[in-house]
């Protein structure tokens, strides 16, 4: 796997523009969220944190029917990043990243794709993910740890990856391009808390922090994109 890590993505943006209002410390994130959240963690206690069985149970009873996360006119939509230099168009369509005997901690990641304004659900939303793996490293050969889906009808997306390793220059995170089927794409990245890096990294933005759950056998992180429709 190559490693052309580019200045480009270690601090294209200076410390002084990266936001840290008070506003921007709240995550999106709400009490519904959060108890999606709890739901999540609730059944892979049940199930003993099987990672098959939790993959298979999360989208299809967990997710489903939960109500979407509160949000108001006011909701500020999911900020902006830059895309980095590893990005690459025509990624397979799927929900799991994790191909066997990948290595590093197994990551769920899901949540709601919303609408700015009305915050509906957005069905059918399009999400590109890529990533580093656990040693930091991007697959620019090939398509590993890269891939596509699409929201659900009720604007749940789901993803079974690895926790991404850390390179030069940046914390722990994930990119992601989300587009409503009629609107413009966004492209951001998703973080985690308690990283030691997050303060080092001139992108690092605590409104793209995901709510994430350690457990012995792997993490599950929740996070809700807020969507322009058109
Ligand atoms: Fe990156």
């Amino acid at each position: 796997m190559a490693q052309n890590r580019s200045i480009s993505e270690r601090c294209p943006i200076p410390r002084r523009e990266v936001a840290r209002t008070g506003e921007d410390r709240r995550p999106i994130l709400s009490r519904r969220g959060a108890r999606l959240t709890g739901l999540a963690l609730s059944l892979t206690l049940v199930l003993g944190w099987g990672w098959i069985a939790a993959a298979a149970v999360l989208p299809a009873v967990g997710l489903q029917g939960q109500a979407t996360p509160a949000c108001t006119s006011e909701t500020r939509p999911t900020p902006s990043q830059t895309q980095g230099p590893f990005y690459k168009t025509g990624s397979p369509l799927r929900t799991v990243l994790a191909e066997p005997n990948i290595a590093g901690t197994k990551l769920i990641l899901t949540g709601y794709v919303l609408s700015r304004g009305d915050c509906k659900a957005v069905a059918g939303a399009w999400l590109d993910f890529w990533q580093a793996d656990d040693r930091g490293d991007y697959d620019n050969a090939g398509y590993q740890l890269r891939g596509h889906q699409f929201a659900d009808s009720a604007g749940i997306y789901y993803l079974e990856t690895v926790v991404p390793g850390v390179y030069p220059g940046r914390t722990r995170h994930i990119h992601v391009k989300v587009r409503a089927p009629n609107g413009p794409t966004l492209t951001t990245q998703i973080y985690f808390p308690g990283e030691p890096r997050n303060q080092d990294d001139g992108l690092f933005n605590q409104a793209l922090l995901a709510n994430v759950r350690n457990d012995a056998a792997g993490r599950v992180a929740t996070f809700n994109f807020i969507v322009k429709k058109h």
